[in-house]
């Protein structure tokens, strides 16, 4: 394990390349990434991709894509109308057919210029590479694996915990599941002793870190991942004192300084998960 926080490739190294594009998960590797984070959605029938949503139009090219054109669909997720294509109408087949894009072209024009084509990777494939870069590389790279919609998937009789769990038995490596939904975290607790990690954002359940909110995660969670807002010197200690890592989300060139990689180490967090590992580790380095 190294010394310093974990540096955790956001999506790969997603601010030099397509997010979850096996390109970024091997580019993320290469400038040294301890662990990469990958978004997981599936498929109709029931295979895990890496992609941020479960909508496809903004991570791929669907919409350019005449032959999907009927699959476009207004649908209720979670309590809110959403119209587009999603991974769940999709075969994997299908999906293969789809070229993925920048997520965000405004703020990463240079990711928009396409010298090649890239396609939607399994979750199968990125483990797959890391396994064989870390043999090549002769050092234990990780997995942080974010599972987006379980609920929503589970309500449509799509339930992602036998994938996960198969994909994970088919290749050894360190892995931390994420998610914001409690109610799959507390299931999976019941299913595995991987570690766990209760995702929050500065606008969604800040209840959960309270002192009380941390003890109640520490129940069935091994971690909290807080959006950079969140962080204090504080909260760190009381999640420490619960008996709970702390991950960061997200450190980005774009917005943030070396300094402010700095300040979060000071603040004794565990894992900075970042789109740009190269600079988070010229950080610590520099620290
Ligand atoms: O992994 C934590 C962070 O990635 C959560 O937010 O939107 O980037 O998936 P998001
Ligand atoms: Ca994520």
């Amino acid at each position: 394990m190294p010394e310093h926080p974990l540096v955790i490739a956001h999506r790969g190294a997603s601010g030099y390349r397509p997010e979850h594009t096996l390109a970024s998960y091997r580019l993320a590797i290469a400038l040294g990434a301890d662990h990469v984070e990958l978004d997981l959605v599936t498929t109709r029938d029931g295979v895990l991709v890496a992609r941020h949503e479960h909508e496809l139009s903004r991570t791929t090219d669907v919409a350019e894509r005449s032959r999907y054109a009927d699959r476009l669909t207004t649908r209720l997720v979670d309590g809110h109308e959403v119209t587009g294509w999603f991974s769940e109408d999709f075969t994997l087949a299908e999906l293969k057919t789809l070229g993925a894009v920048e997520r965000q072209p405004e703020l990463r024009p240079r990711n928009t210029r396409y010298d090649r084509r890239y396609d939607v990777p399994t979750l199968d494939e990125v483990l797959a590479l890391v396994v064989d870069e870390s043999r090549r590389l002769g050092r234990g790279i990780g997995v942080c694996l974010e599972i987006k919609n379980a609920m929503h998937f589970a309500s449509i009789g799509l339930p992602v915990e036998e994938p996960l769990l198969a994909a994970l038995a088919a290749h050894r490596l360190p892995v931390h599941v994420m998610a914001f939904e409690q109610g799959f975290l507390r299931s999976l607790r019941g299913r595995t002793g991987l570690p766990l990690v209760q995702l929050v954002g500065a606008t969604g359940r800040v209840d959960l870190v309270t002192g009380t909110g941390l003890r109640r995660v520490a129940q069935y969670a091994d971690a909290v991942g807080l959006e950079k807002d969140l962080v204090s010197p504080g909260l760190v200690g009381s999640a420490h004192e619960a008996g709970l890592e702390v991950f960061v989300w997200t450190l980005r060139d774009e917005v943030d300084s070396i300094e402010d990689a700095q300040e979060l180490v000071d603040a004794g967090v565990d894992g900075l998960i970042t789109d740009h590992p190269d600079t988070t580790l010229e950080a610590l380095r520099l620290h």
